[in-house]
């Protein structure tokens, strides 16, 4: 009993302080992503950040990371019928448009099952592999890499 109150009360002194966290230091006022715009009006639109072209393989920041997209994307299409990525990544294709091949854990269902192709889990690959642009980050990030990956 006294544990789950001590649990409670730990969750809830969380809450307040994320919210204290979202208060303006100055006006006292909740920080939205809104700002200043009146609720009953739609803001502008924040413009397009250019991406970063073919900036070269990223280093990997965790073992397990799916390696950041180093090149553009724009009108490579991925739907049902069509998959651009594989195109390049696939592996009958990647050695002669010299791009690196899917690893085999691409083509492994949840069971560990290994399949003749793209497994199904990972067909749509921008849910996991992200091109980047050179946007200030949102929030500070203090992430360092384990000791061997740096
Ligand atoms: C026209 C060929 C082509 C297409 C299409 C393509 N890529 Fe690539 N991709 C490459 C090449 C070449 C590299 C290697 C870049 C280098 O060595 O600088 C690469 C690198 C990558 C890497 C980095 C791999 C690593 O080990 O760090 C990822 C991730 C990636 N691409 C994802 C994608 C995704 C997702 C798509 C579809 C939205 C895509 N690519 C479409 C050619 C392509
Ligand atoms: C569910 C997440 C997920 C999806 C979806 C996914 N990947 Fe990956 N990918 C990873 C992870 C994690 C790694 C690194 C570890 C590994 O190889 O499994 C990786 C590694 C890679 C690599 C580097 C391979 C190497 O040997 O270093 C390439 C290239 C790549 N993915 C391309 C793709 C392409 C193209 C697609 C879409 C057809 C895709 N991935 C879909 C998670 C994903």
């Amino acid at each position: 009993m006294k544990l789950i109150a001590t649990l409670l009360l730990a969750s809830w002194v969380g809450l307040v302080q994320a919210q204290i966290e979202d208060l303006d230091a100055h006006t006292g006022k909740l920080h939205s992503l809104q700002g200043d715009t009146p609720l009953q009006l739609n803001k502008d639109a924040e413009r397009l950040k250019d991406p970063v072209k073919d900036q070269g393989i990223q280093d990997r920041q965790y073992i397990h990371q799916p390696p950041l997209v180093p090149h553009q994307i724009r009108g490579y299409e991925v739907d049902l019928k069509v998959n651009r990525c594989l195109a390049c990544h696939g592996w009958r294709n990647a050695a002669s448009r010299n791009a690196p091949r899917v690893s085999p854990t691409h083509f492994e269902t949840r069971d560990g099952m290994t399949l003749g192709d793209i497994s199904p889990r990972r067909y749509f690959c921008l849910q996991c592999h992200v091109p980047q642009t050179d946007a200030k980050p949102l929030v500070e990030n203090t992430f360092t890499p384990v000791e061997s990956l740096r």
